[in-house]
């Protein structure tokens, strides 16, 4: 972390106006490796520690919702040495925030297919969400093995179940109640993605949920991402006019 990493929160922020729920692809990992002649694994641990900063600047201007895309159901596609290595990383956070995210009224909660997740990795999520399930500050969304297509499949799977059992009627199928069929059921849309390292996608995540999102990308590989650029894209945020389709 360097100096301006650790300075205090920008005042130019107005607190009323914050984003409830802020989404991030974490994107460049690689690249940042590259530019070093460095291993990929190297990235994704350099990338690990912002996450680390930007959970803590989250938890400290008070917004309620963070969802990271920490792996994606295409990332298992990657060579297995990157794959462990993934979980590895996944499973020191998880066991190294632990004290943190109790100590600052965090709770953590996973969105995606975690039981395909390797059963050490499975065992330390449980238990940091058991853990932290009564706290009621940030709510750090990890979003493992998500993939938003195979989101939308599995809520359509069960409402087609529901309707062919007689426990929904198809004239009463609305959004809300599909909504309530997502890995985010309960949570209020994100109001902000942000992707880092230029690419103009959106890559499965959340499709949904996104709707009438504020979508942010910047150029800068997420191990190079910082305190003072989330809070500038905050500041973008907040002279954006929201609308929702209306006048
Ligand atoms: C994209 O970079 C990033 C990922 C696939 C994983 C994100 C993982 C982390 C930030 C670290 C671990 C996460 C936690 C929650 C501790 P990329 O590899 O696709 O980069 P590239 O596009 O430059 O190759």
């Amino acid at each position: 972390m360097n100096s301006s990493e650790s300075s205090p929160v920008n005042a130019d922020i107005d607190p009323a106006n914050l984003p409830c729920h802020i989404a991030i692809i974490m994107d460049g990992n690689g690249r940042w490796a590259k530019k070093r002649i460095l291993n990929r694994i190297e990235g994704h641990k350099k990338g690990a520690d912002v996450v680390r900063l930007i959970v803590r600047t989250c938890r400290e201007i008070g917004i309620s919702i963070l969802t990271l895309y920490a792996f994606s159901t295409e990332n298992w596609q990657r060579p297995k040495i990157e794959v462990a290595a993934l979980m590895s990383l996944l499973k020191n956070f998880l066991e190294s925030e632990q004290k943190e995210m109790l100590d600052n009224n965090i709770r953590l909660n996973a969105i995606g297919q975690i039981e395909k997740l390797p059963e050490d990795v499975q065992h330390v999520l449980h238990k940091s969400m058991t853990l932290t399930k009564k706290n009621n500050g940030l709510m750090l969304n990890l979003a493992l093995s998500y993939g938003g297509r195979a989101e939308i499949v599995r809520m359509v799977r069960e409402i087609a179940t529901k309707t062919k059992e007689g426990k929904i009627d198809p004239d009463l199928i609305t959004p809300e109640l599909v909504s309530d069929f997502l890995y985010t059921k309960g949570m209020p849309d994100p109001d902000l993605l942000i992707r880092t390292s230029g690419e103009m996608r959106i890559s499965n995540f959340l499709l949904w949920q996104i709707a009438y999102t504020e979508i942010f990308v910047t150029k800068t590989l997420w191990p190079d991402f910082g305190k003072q650029e989330f809070l500038q894209i905050l500041k973008h945020y907040q002279r954006r006019e929201r609308r929702f389709g209306k006048v």
